[in-house]
Parts: structure tokens; C-alpha cells; sequence
């Protein structure tokens, strides 16, 4: 099986001015040093970018966007385009997340395109896909997440595959504090490589980063990352207290 790469995310969501994103990066910089086993990405409301990028400056600190818009210029009041992201030297992007989703009326189209405006433009996409409470307990969260996996990444190509990270996010244990369990988080996740294993082959599949995300913290991260599906976490609320971040880095340091 193709060794993937584990990469632990924070999503600051709509967190953290930039003085207190730098004042953040400057706290967990020496707590992250040297710890190499995992890719470590932070991605921030768009003011806070630049910021952050600063204080990470020499580290292997990364400072993501968490969204881009599909066109790439016009009249779209308030959006921002993968250009202007990737001229600030931003590579990678959150695309689909359940409260863009459930808040702002994103679909699986329009993930699709900004997915594929993200890629166009050489970003790493983490794309964000998972059921609801109501389809978990009806049993059909393999069917939801299959094909959210084929609507998302319609038109994708094999090749920038090399830049997808998956992050399966069940809507029900964002921010709620509950979490899958991970014999839940490393079967949904498998599902998708099922889905991408259809689409792409099982060489791609295999090479796929799924993360796990939803109430992730310094407690259950350990479990969940040692399950053979699961590669890497995409954080919330742990993501915004240095000591919980660097908990979780530490767990996937195996
Ligand atoms: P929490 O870790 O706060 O549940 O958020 C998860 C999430 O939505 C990450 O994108």
C-alpha cells in the first residue's frame, strides 16, 4: 500500500484577528519544531493570512485559505479568487465545509467548481464532505459520502488527485464536542477510498489523504489516528489552543 502522508489541519474558522494569529503561530512554532512525521497546515480567515504567514515564515508551518471562489475575477462581492490567494503564496485550500454548506448554500456544484478553480490554479484542496445526524441513522452515509466523493471531484484528473486531501467531516460531531468513533471514522473513511478506488483506480486511492475531522482533540486523537484509514485531522476547536494543537500533532508522530 502507497505510504500516504499524514496531515494535521487546523480550521481557525471565523477565529483569530491577525495579532492574535500571530501571537498563536509564535506559541505553537517551538512546540511543532522538528516534528516531522506529519504535515502541519493552518488555514485562516482571509485577513489573517498574511499575518500568519509571517510568523511562520521559515518554519514548516503552512497558512491556508478556507475558501476560494471558482471565477477568476468580476462582480462576486466579497468573494476572492485562487489567484489572489496564490500570488500571496497560499497553496493550500478548504472547499465544501459543512457550514459553507448548511450557512451559505454551497453545493456539491459549486464545491465542484471552486475545486477545480483551486487545482487550475496549482493549490492543494482539502476537501470537506460527510453525512448528516439524519443520514447516519437511516444507514446511508456510505451512498452520501460515495457520491458526494464523485460530485465533488467531477472533472478532476488522476493527476492533480496528487493534490487532493480529503477531509470526511461528519456534520454531526462539528463542534458538538461528540465525536465518531474510530471504528466509524476509519469505515466512512475507507468508503471514500472505495469511491476514489471507482473513479481513479486503487494506486490513487491508496495515495489519497483522508482526514478525519469533527470534535478532534488532544484526548481522542490517538485512537483515531492509528486507524489504518484515517490520515491526518482537520481541526476545529482544538486547533485554536496551542497546547491542544501540539497534543495532536504529537499523536501522529507514530
Ligand atoms: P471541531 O473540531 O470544532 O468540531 O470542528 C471540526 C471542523 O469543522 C474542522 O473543519
Amino acid at each position: 500500500m502507497a505510504k500516504r502522508r499524514i496531515v494535521i489541519a487546523g480550521n481557525w474558522k471565523m477565529n483569530f484577528t491577525p495579532s492574535e494569529a500571530e501571537a498563536f503561530i509564535n506559541e505553537i512554532k517551538p512546540m511543532v519544531k522538528g516534528k516531522r512525521k506529519c504535515d502541519i497546515v493552518f488555514c485562516a480567515p482571509y485577513v489573517t493570512i498574511a499575518a500568519a504567514q509571517k510568523a511562520a515564515k521559515g518554519t514548516r508551518i503552512k497558512i491556508g485559505a478556507e475558501n476560494v471562489h471558482y471565477e477568476e475575477k468580476g462582480a462576486f462581492t466579497g468573494e476572492v479568487s485562487a489567484k489572489m490567494l496564490t500570488e500571496i503564496g497560499v497553496e493550500y485550500v478548504i472547499i465544501g465545509h459543512s457550514e459553507r454548506r448548511q450557512y451559505f448554500g454551497e453545493t456539491d456544484h459549486t464545491v465542484n467548481l471552486r475545486v477545480k478553480a483551486a487545482l487550475a490554479a496549482g493549490m492543494k484542496v482539502i476537501l470537506c464532505l460527510g453525512e448528516v445526524k439524519e443520514q447516519r441513522l437511516s444507514g446511508i452515509t456510505k451512498e452520501v459520502v460515495s457520491m458526494q466523493t464523485k460530485l465533488d471531484l467531477e472533472g478532476v484528473s488522476a493527476e492533480e488527485m496528487s493534490r487532493v486531501i480529503i477531509a470526511y467531516e461528519p456534520v454531526w460531531a462539528i463542534g458538538t464536542g461528540l465525536t465518531a468513533t474510530p471504528e466509524q471514522a476509519d469505515e466512512t473513511c475507507g468508503q471514500i477510498r472505495e469511491a476514489l478506488a471507482e473513479i481513479y483506480g486503487k494506486q490513487i486511492a491508496n495515495a489519497t489523504t483522508i482526514q478525519y475531522g469533527g470534535s478532534m482533540n488532544e484526548k481522542n486523537a490517538a485512537e483515531l489516528l492509528a486507524k489504518p484509514n484515517v490520515d491526518g485531522g482537520l481541526i476545529g476547536g482544538a486547533s485554536l489552543v496551542a497546547a491542544k494543537f501540539n497534543a495532536i500533532v504529537d499523536a501522529a508522530q507514530i
